[in-house]
């Protein structure tokens, strides 16, 4: 489903039936910067702003949590240049809004392979989720050099080698023991997941999680991003029947 943006729009929502889990594709950062002219890295820092606009509004509504896709396993595949900027936006990110996440409850997690980043990023991060420990509001957790590929083999070789040693038996690996070995193990099921600027694919985000969630794309490029676009797609999920194979009554 496409919408343009720009609307000016006051949607009803249902706060009885708000997502409980968002996850964001959060894409168009490179197209952003260059309808004006900028450097692709400038729409990486201004990217950074939607996902402090989204995690107060998300933890406003009720959302319990939100994970965004923040770097790929692929995108090692672009310039050094952009690689190594887009490593150090965690600390910029955090110096300018860990003290507010604070303040809102918000606690910081992470999936993905943070031992891949520079050291400095991976103390950055470590100490957000470590401060944020404590709270109890919006789980926002950044997918951060996560590959959905990835996760899935690297679980099946923990329970390969347990199988191997002799801890489990062929009966005991059901879905829900699969996913118990899932980075995402700690968080509740997805129930919608959005892609901004238009591209329609998955890029290999969360491909286990997202088997029975709710999709939206949207046009509006990632900086664009605000509490309305959030809006308007919790109004359009609300809107959606979700059946789960089954046939509603
Ligand atoms: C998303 O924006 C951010 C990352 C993938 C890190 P892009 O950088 O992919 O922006 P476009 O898709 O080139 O516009
Ligand atoms: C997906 O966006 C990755 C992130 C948003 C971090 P990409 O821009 O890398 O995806 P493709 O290359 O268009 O599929
Ligand atoms: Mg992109």
């Amino acid at each position: 489903m496409f919408f343009k943006k720009k609307m000016q729009h006051d949607y009803d929502l249902d706060m009885h039936n708000i997502p409980g889990h968002i996850a964001f594709i959060m894409d168009g950062n490179g197209r952003w910067a260059k309808k004006r002219k900028m450097p692709r890295t400038y729409g990486h820092h201004e990217g950074t702003k939607t996902i402090r606009t989204l995690a107060l509004e998300a933890n406003r509504l009720g959302v319990k949590a939100m994970t965004v896709y923040a770097f790929s396993t692929e995108n090692f595949k672009r310039e050094a240049s952009e690689v190594e900027y887009i490593f150090k936006l965690p600390k910029e990110f955090f110096n300018l809004y860990l003290k507010e996440l604070m303040e809102n409850n918000v606690q910081i997690r992470y999936i993905g392979h943070l031992e891949m980043a520079p050291i400095e990023t991976q103390n950055i991060i470590k100490e957000a989720i470590q401060r944020t420990s404590v709270n109890s509001g919006l789980i926002l957790t950044f997918a951060f050099i996560y590959g959905g590929r990835d996760e899935i083999v690297e679980a099946t070789k923990v329970i390969c080698e347990k199988y191997k040693n002799g801890e489990i038996s062929l009966d005991d690996m059901t879905e829900d023991y699969f996913e118990q070995h899932l980075m995402t193990k700690d968080l509740p099921p997805v129930d919608l997941m959005v892609r901004s600027s238009g591209e329609c694919r998955l890029s290999n985000f969360l491909p286990w999680q997202l088997a029975y969630a709710e999709f939206i794309f949207d046009e509006t490029l990632w900086p664009d991003f605000d509490e309305e676009h959030l809006h308007r797609a919790i109004a359009i999920y609300q809107g959606r029947e979700r059946r789960f194979g089954g046939v509603l009554k």
